[in-house]
Formats: C-alpha cells, sequence, structure tokens
C-alpha cells in the first residue's frame, strides 16, 4: 500500500511512527503520523467552542457544514423480504477430509454449552449508510471520511450496507443460516444529535431501534447492544473536545439511560463501549488529531485523559443501569490479547508481556475487574498530567462495574522488550517507544517464522491468523481477570486480496477466512472443554462487508459479500461453514 496508507480496522489503531499504518489493534501510545501522511491544507475543524450550542434545524445544518455534502442514499424505505430467505445449497468440500475436517466434523464430540449465542457482528457507521436522515446529527467518522486522506480508498460512510433501511433483509438472511445473536451499536447521533443531555432527543430514531430490535426478536437473532463504537456526535467535539473533556461523562450517561429506558426487556446484553483503548488511540491519529481537544489536553496527554474520561462514563452509565434495575448484563468489549515473550527465556520480554497487557487491557480491566484502579505498570510510568489519578469515590464506582469479560482476540502475537531495554526506556519520555516500552513483533526471534497466516495487506501491520496461540492467550485473561462468563465479541479475517477479485465465484471462495473460523472455533471448543474457560458466545466480524475505518470498503471482512452497486448480499463460504459448525455443535 502507498506511503500514504493509514489504515484502522475493524477495533484497534496501530500508531507506530515507524509504520505508515494505523491498524485495528495499534497502540494507544501517541506518536507523530509522518508528515508525508498529513496534507497540507484541507483539514478544517472549528476551534473547540466556536459553534454556537443551537439545537434547532438551522443548527444542525451548521454541523452537517462541518462535514460538507452527503451522498443520500438510493431509496429511504425499510425493504420488508419476502421470507424465507432461500439459502444456496452448502459448497462442496475443497479438501480431502484427511486434511481439513468438514465444519460439522471439527471436534465432533464437543459441544457448545446450552444457550450458547452463537452471533454476527457490526457497528453503526460501518454497515448503516442513511447518515443524514430521519435527523441524525454529524459523526466523527463522518467528518473524516472527507477529509485528504482520511479513508485510504476514498470511500465514505454514506451509504455503504444501507442497513439502516436493509435491517430486516439482513436479520433475516443470518436467521435463515441459523445464527442466534447479532451484536450491533446504536448511533448515538442518530439518539442526540447534538450529543448532549440538554439538547432533543430524535424520536424517529428512537423508533428506528425499537423496530430494529423487535425484528431481530421476532427472527430469533439476539439483539446484543453497543452504545459506542466510535462514531462520536461531531457536536460534541465541537463544543468541548469530545472524551478529552470530563464534560462527555453526563452526556454520554443521559445518553445511555435514554436508551436503557427505550428498550429494557428487550436488549438483554449490553456493551458501553467497543475496544476503548483504540478508540483513545485513534483521536491522536491524523486526521481525528486536527480536531480540538480540551483545553490543557495535547496529542501525547490526550489517550489517557479519554481513557479516564471514558472509563469514568462507563462506570456512570452502569451505575445508572443498575439503580434503573434494567434487565440482563453489561460490560464493555476488550481489545488485543496477552502476548508471548519474543525471546523465550528472556526475563526483559517477559516484562515487556506484561507492559503490553496493562497498557492494551489492563488499563480498563484492571479498574472494572480487579483492583478498582489504574494498573501500577501504568501509574508507574504516566505522571498524572498524562493519567489522572482516580479517587477513592471513582474507584468504588467503577470497581465491579462489568457483568462479564468480552474480548475481541482477533489474534495473539510476540512482545519483546525495548533493544535498550525497559528501565531506559521508562525513564526517558524521548524514548521512541516510550510509554508503552514494548513493541509487537509479527515473527518468530528463531528462524524469523510468522505468527500466522497474513491477512489482505491492508491489515498486515496487526492482523495475522494465530489459532495455535488463542488458548493461552484466553487462559492468560481468565486468571488475570477472572470472570463467571466470558463472550468473543468479535473475531474475523479479511481476506487476501479479496478487493481484486470480480467474479462472483472467486469472491465467495473465501478460504483462507473459513479456515481462520474453524480452527479459532476447534480452539475454543477446547478452551471451554479442556481449559474451562466460561465462554457463553462468539460473533463474528462481520455479518456483511462494511468500512473498515481507514481502509473503507477495500478490506473485506464480511462473512457475505455486498455489492456495493445494487447492495445485494451473497453468502461466502465461511458464512456456510459457521452455520454447519453451529448446527452440528449447537445442544438445544
Ligand atoms: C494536523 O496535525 C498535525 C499534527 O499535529 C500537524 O502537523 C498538521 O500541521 C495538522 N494539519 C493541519 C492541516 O492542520
Ligand atoms: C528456556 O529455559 C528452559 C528451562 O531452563 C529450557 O529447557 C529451554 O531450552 C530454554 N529455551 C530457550 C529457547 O532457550
Ligand atoms: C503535553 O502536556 C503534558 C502535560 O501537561 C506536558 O508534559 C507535555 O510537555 C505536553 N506536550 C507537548 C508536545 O506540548
Ligand atoms: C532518550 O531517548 C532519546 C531518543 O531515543 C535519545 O536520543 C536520548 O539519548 C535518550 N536519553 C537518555 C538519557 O538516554
Ligand atoms: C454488481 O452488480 C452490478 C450491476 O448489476 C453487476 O454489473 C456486477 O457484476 C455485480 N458484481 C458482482 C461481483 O457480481
Amino acid at each position: 500500500m502507498g506511503s500514504i496508507a493509514i489504515v484502522f480496522l475493524v477495533g484497534a489503531a496501530s500508531i507506530f511512527a515507524q509504520t505508515t499504518s494505523i491498524s485495528k489493534s495499534a497502540s494507544i501510545t501517541p506518536t507523530t503520523v509522518p508528515t508525508s501522511t498529513q496534507p497540507s491544507a484541507g483539514v478544517n475543524f472549528p476551534p473547540v467552542g466556536s459553534i454556537p450550542r443551537d439545537f434547532s434545524p438551522a443548527g444542525l445544518e451548521k454541523l452537517w457544514s462541518v462535514v460538507g455534502p452527503i451522498d443520500p442514499p438510493p431509496f429511504t424505505t425499510t425493504r420488508v423480504p419476502d421470507l424465507p430467505i432461500p439459502v444456496p445449497s452448502s459448497p462442496p468440500a475443497l479438501y480431502p477430509s484427511w486434511f481439513a475436517p468438514a465444519p460439522k466434523d471439527v471436534l465432533p464430540k464437543l459441544k457448545l454449552p446450552k444457550g450458547f449465542k452463537f452471533g454476527v457482528a457490526t457497528a453503526a457507521y460501518q454497515v448503516e449508510g442513511a447518515v443524514k436522515n430521519d435527523g441524525k446529527g454529524p459523526t466523527m467518522w463522518d467528518w473524516n471520511s472527507r477529509q485528504p486522506g482520511g479513508v485510504l480508498d476514498g470511500t465514505n460512510g454514506d451509504v455503504v450496507d444501507l442497513h439502516y433501511y436493509l435491517y430486516k433483509e439482513d436479520i433475516a438472511r443470518v436467521a435463515a443460516l441459523g445464527f442466534n445473536a447479532h451484536s450491533f451499536s446504536i448511533s448515538w447521533a442518530r439518539i442526540f444529535p447534538f450529543g448532549t443531555a440538554d439538547s432533543p432527543v430524535n424520536r424517529v430514531a428512537l423508533a428506528h431501534y425499537s423496530d430494529l430490535i423487535d425484528y431481530h426478536i421476532k427472527s430469533g437473532v439476539e439483539p446484543v447492544a453497543t452504545l459506542f463504537h466510535w462514531d462520536l456526535p461531531l457536536a460534541l467535539q465541537a463544543y468541548y473536545g469530545g472524551f478529552t473533556s470530563p464534560k462527555i461523562v453526563d452526556d454520554f450517561v443521559n445518553f445511555a439511560k435514554t436508551v436503557f429506558k427505550a428498550y429494557n426487556g428487550r436488549v438483554k446484553t449490553w456493551y458501553t463501549f467497543n475496544e476503548p483503548r483504540v478508540y483513545c488511540g485513534q483521536i491522536t491519529t491524523y486526521p481525528f488529531v486536527n480536531a480540538s481537544f480540551a483545553p490543557g489536553v495535547n496529542a501525547s496527554t490526550a489517550p489517557y485523559i479519554c481513557a479516564w474520561n471514558l472509563l469514568r462514563a462507563h462506570a456512570g452509565a452502569v451505575k445508572a443501569f443498575r439503580e434503573m434495575k434494567i434487565q440482563g448484563e453489561i460490560s464493555f468489549k476488550n481489545d488485543d490479547y496477552v502476548g508471548i515473550p519474543w525471546r523465550a527465556n528472556s526475563t526483559e520480554d517477559m516484562a515487556a508481556v506484561e507492559r503490553h497487557a496493562a497498557f492494551r487491557i489492563g488499563i480498563f480491566s484492571d479498574p472494572a475487574y480487579t483492583t478498582g484502579d489504574w494498573p501500577k505498570i501504568m501509574t508507574d510510568t504516566l505522571p498524572p498530567s498524562y493519567l489522572p489519578r482516580l479517587t477513592a469515590a471513582e474507584k468504588k464506582d467503577i470497581h465491579g462495574s462489568a457483568d462479564f469479560f468480552a474480548t475481541d482476540p482477533y489474534r495473539t502475537q510476540w512482545i519483546a522488550a525495548p533493544p535498550d531495554g525497559i528501565d531506559a526506556c521508562v525513564k526517558n519520555t524521548s524514548h521512541s517507544m516510550w510509554p508503552e516500552c514494548h513493541s509487537v513483533v509479527l515473527v518468530d526471534s528463531n528462524a524469523g517464522w510468522a505468527a500466522g497466516l497474513n491477512p489482505d495487506p491492508l491489515s498486515d501491520t496487526w492482523l495475522q491468523a494465530t489459532p495455535n496461540f488463542l488458548r493461552e492467550s484466553l487462559r492468560q485473561l481468565q486468571k488475570r481477570w477472572p470472570t463467571k462468563k466470558m463472550y468473543i465479541s468479535e473475531f474475523g479475517f479479511d481476506e487476501p486480496f479479496e478487493e481484486l477479485r470480480t467474479d462472483m465465484f472467486r469472491i465467495v471462495e473465501d478460504v483462507t477466512r473459513t479456515n481462520y473460523y474453524m480452527t479459532y472455533l476447534g480452539e475454543i471448543l477446547l478452551a471451554i472443554h479442556e481449559d474451562k474457560i466460561p465462554i457463553a458466545g462468539t460473533f463474528a466480524w462481520a455479518m456483511v462487508d462494511n468500512t473498515e475505518w481507514n481502509s473503507g470498503i477495500s478490506a473485506k471482512f464480511g462473512i457475505q459479500h455486498v455489492n456495493y452497486t445494487t447492495l445485494e448480499r451473497t453468502y461466502k463460504r465461511s458464512a456456510f461453514a459457521l452455520s454447519e459448525f453451529y448446527k452440528a455443535h449447537a445442544q438445544k
């Protein structure tokens, strides 16, 4: 990919100055984006507080003018599918069974636990389209997609899958394959176009998600809802700098309460935040870093100030959830993994693994699940001007604020200490690896073999298919942040070079992704039965091809193809494999 490539994916954002890619899995470490990736002109965002809080239609247009013109969708009514959805016959085996078992024959004696959620996943910005319909306000991703180089392939989310009007077909199509759950996100800027607690709620949007939730239930597909999957209302960035301001806490809690009240009893599994570490890293990358931060916050401190505000917003929402006696369970989605020391017996690399786990997972999961506080590794490294210390009252609210553990274990990789050692890095704020003071390594320290099979080049800075490392990472998660229930809230793979294929028979033959899912699911069965990890659900990312953040529609993660001319969906091999795996391993 070219030197201007800046790629975030599904969940995470890697921000390594030495590469030009920002991946889904990235580091929260503030880094300078190479100057070659920064167009010298065209990035415009109003200074904090310069847009008045005008909650009228004219005020909404003023916010949209920061984004610019929008492509309207080809139609604006919800399409109702003809049922039943025809399911084509399953694809024939690709390999002899002695080489690769059929999905039903993967560890056939091991079953999934009763009540297992076998689901697919999406996120509002990535699939909905209709970004300016039914009174929605602009989000920072609507803005990003218009900035020079903001999205690699120049596409945007204006129409994309048009799931906003095609959700009934989408749900019917996954129901037809036997999936029983869908994890989606609710767009804050649809419910509150101006974001704030004192601004008007948009009843049309509340009614939309109400219908969407009812349709899931009617179809036998359990709705699992995320409140924030990175699509920040642009108004909140303009008014006060979004998550870099403590003002976000009350506004998020108000949004959460509105949604809890509206859908109580119908949604039973909730997430406050998707991969918060990645989100808080993303705001320091181009072009978001050119938007306004709260006064006193800079690109070096922003990820940690964001983490502090976001964690308190999470705790506030969960407190409200419990006070309102909302039915069901609530948590947030972790990204990343507990890594493996690069050099087997290196105490420095073992210490680097601990730093990685602290900065990538412990940052939210130590406060929520174990100590109630930031990891010691972080407070030993970061001064309070970067990472504000939690008060006793905050710790009390945060500790225990998650009912289960959710992880997006896309991959597990090696972790190495800085070449000049961890101590030299920790003490030196000018060190290129400060403050995390470790690096992720994609090849082994012995002969340089990769940790796992490559994905599409658009994602190869962060993703590899690493089924052989999955169980150990899950065991480490369970050891460090013990839980009675764990969800694999996302996992998936972008088929290499799928975006170059034009013939349908080539597109649907996503064998690399199919192998990824079957090997991961086999290891998940073993994790459940042999390691006693209480995994209660898996969610394949993604239900359909979608806009993969800074990679646009070029990185293909869907188990269904979407034709962006006709919006037609087509099942790929992986969709059939998942369906056959589930049917053979489910316990009624
Ligand atoms: C965007 O932010 C970067 C990093 O702070 C800066 O170097 C660049 O000049 C900014 N670009 C614009 C157009 O403001
Ligand atoms: C690591 O140490 C163990 C135990 O001392 C030893 O058996 C093993 O060979 C060592 N591994 C490497 C790669 O040096
Ligand atoms: C960012 O803010 C921190 C904390 O106030 C300060 O120590 C640091 O020097 C600032 N960085 C820049 C580049 O201004
Ligand atoms: C700190 O790191 C910078 C950048 O790598 C380096 O130039 C400098 O020598 C280091 N300072 C110390 C005291 O090691
Ligand atoms: C998408 O639809 C267009 C219009 O019908 C068609 O020409 C094209 O071949 C389709 N693409 C694929 C991959 O089938």
